[in-house]
This record gives C-alpha cells, sequence and structure tokens, in this order.
C-alpha cells in the first residue's frame, strides 16, 4: 500500500463520520510516518512498510469508532505551539486563542504582570501567553492531578516558567495581587445534547459541565475572584454564544467595571472581561 492508496482507503472508511474525513486520514497518516502533510503530497507512490501500513489502518478504526484525532496522536496544536494531549483534560479548540490575542492586546506593553490561569488543564492558555511574555509571572491551576502533570510537561516541552498549583478554584491560591485572572472554565449545561456526539464523548464530565444551564462555576468565578485580584486587575472567562446576558449579569452582579464581550470566529462561543474597580 503506498502513501495516496493508504489515504483513499481511509477516507472512504471515515467517509461516513463527516466532513473531517480528508483531513482526519492526512493526520494520522502524517503521525504514523513521522512527516509532515506536504511530504504525503510530495510522495504519493512511496511505499508504507508493514508496520506502517498495520499502524494506520489501526488509527483509521479507532477514528472510525470515533476517538479524537488528537486522543490518538496525543498532540494538538494551540497558538501555533504542538501541545501534549490526553483524556485527563480538555483539548484545546483554536476558540480559546481569542482570550489569549485579548490579554495580548490589551496588556502587551506591560513589562511585568502578575496572571492565573484556573482550569489550565494543557496548559494551553498559559504557555501560550508565557511563550510571547517571557518575562511575565505566570501561575496556573487545576484541581486535576494528571491534567497539571500534563501541564508541566508541557511547559517543560516550551521551556516556559509558569509555576502550577493544585487547587479546587481559589481554595489553594493565597495571592491576593493578580492583574490578571483567565479562565476557560467547564460551561456545558448538564444534560446538553451536543455531549453525546464528537469529541467531547471521550473528554471528562469534569472539564465540560457546569450544572443545570453551565454557570455555575463561572458564577463562582465571578463572586470569588475579586478577592484575588489587586485594584484594576481584570477577570477574564470564556464561555458560550448563549450565555453571554447570564455571563454580563454574573459580571454587573459583582461590580467589574469596563465590562466587554468579544466572539470568536466561528461564533461558538465568546469571552467576557472586566476590571476589578
Ligand atoms: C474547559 S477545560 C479548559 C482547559 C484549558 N484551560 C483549555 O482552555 O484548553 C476546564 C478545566 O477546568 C478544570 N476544572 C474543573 N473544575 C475545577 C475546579 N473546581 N477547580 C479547578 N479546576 C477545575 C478541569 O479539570 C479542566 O482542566
Amino acid at each position: 500500500m503506498n502513501i495516496q492508496q493508504a489515504l483513499e482507503q481511509a477516507r472512504e472508511t471515515l467517509s461516513k463520520n463527516g466532513e473531517s474525513a480528508d483531513i482526519d486520514a492526512q493526520v494520522l497518516l502524517s503521525h504514523v510516518l513521522q512527516r509532515n502533510s506536504a511530504h504525503l503530497i510530495a510522495w504519493p507512490e512511496k511505499e508504507l512498510d508493514e508496520n506502517q501500513a498495520a499502524s494506520f489502518l489501526q488509527l483509521i478504526e479507532q477514528r472510525k469508532q470515533g476517538l479524537p484525532v488528537a486522543h490518538l496522536t496525543g498532540q494538538r496544536e494551540f497558538w501555533s505551539l504542538d501541545f501534549s494531549v490526553n483524556n485527563s483534560t480538555l483539548i484545546p479548540r483554536p476558540e480559546t486563542e481569542t482570550l489569549v490575542e485579548f490579554i495580548l492586546q490589551k496588556f502587551g506593553d506591560r513589562k511585568n504582570l502578575k496572571l492565573l490561569d484556573l482550569g489550565t488543564g494543557t496548559g494551553a492558555i498559559a504557555i501560550a501567553i508565557a511563550s510571547e511574555k517571557p518575562a511575565w509571572q505566570i501561575f496556573a491551576s487545576d484541581i486535576s492531578k494528571q491534567a497539571l502533570a500534563l501541564a508541566t510537561k508541557n511547559n517543560t516541552q516550551h521551556k516556559t516558567n509558569i509555576t502550577f498549583i493544585h487547587s479546587d478554584w481559589f481554595n489553594n491560591i493565597k495571592q491576593h495581587d493578580f492583574d490578571i485572572i483567565v479562565s476557560n472554565p467547564p460551561y456545558i449545561a448538564d444534560n446538553d445534547p451536543h455531549l453525546q456526539s464528537g469529541d467531547v464523548r471521550f473528554e471528562p464530565q469534569g472539564a465540560l459541565t457546569a450544572g443545570k444551564t453551565g454557570m455555575d462555576d463561572i458564577k463562582h468565578l465571578c463572586a470569588q475572584a475579586k478577592k484575588h485580584l489587586q485594584k484594576n486587575g481584570w477577570l477574564i472567562v470564556e464561555h458560550g454564544y448563549n450565555q453571554a446576558q447570564l455571563v454580563a449579569d454574573c459580571f454587573a452582579e459583582n461590580a467589574y467595571a469596563q465590562v466587554e464581550q468579544r466572539e470568536d470566529l466561528s461564533g461558538h462561543t465568546r469571552m467576557t472581561a472586566g476590571k476589578k474597580v
């Protein structure tokens, strides 16, 4: 079996999975061959050896069963950096880059800044920011020890300098002088039907859901963050597009100022930021 034949066979097997059959096949074959997609295009007639063919067909079968591509390769790109991923936490999503962009645009000229990423998962937000702003003091926490182990591995791989804290939200956060508290917390409603399809079936509930309306964790963060922000410090959270009003109400009830909201390019998520005055 050569590269072209492998891709054609995989496309056919995965075509019932939806629109991503082509790209899934390419990513999985690139992973097996340890080559980029340009190699697949340049060398369609190159033969796979027996081990490569067997590994590829096994991955395609697993993908057919629904396993996320990121879990099969153990990798996902975020902010143009490769992150190790596993089933202990969320696979980083491109829409979360909106939070990173917002922070760099709004605070990018600050030489020193103290930031906390709550519910860091793979470390995506904290590591992306630390890679751009090595002089900032960056802390990141999670309730899941396995997620923290993964984030620590990613921090080492990217040579960023982050202090990790095992904590149930603010329970173990001793500092009260952060300039920024950022979070992509769980915000899906417990009974949301989307939980039954796609990659989320393989991600932990604890990284995804937050009560009946999905607002439980955001409400908690909104109320508690002020104790850990210094004056003029900012709370910045990601949430669903349909939670924009609920989150705005929450920021208003807790007297945050200069509240602003942004939509990501896909329109699926929003972020809300507000200042402690
Ligand atoms: C939606 S995921 C976001 C992960 C990562 N920040 C990202 O954007 O890819 C939410 C994360 O919050 C963590 N989490 C859930 N409940 C928590 C709690 N009570 N305290 C701290 N972290 C929590 C989960 O373990 C998970 O890693």
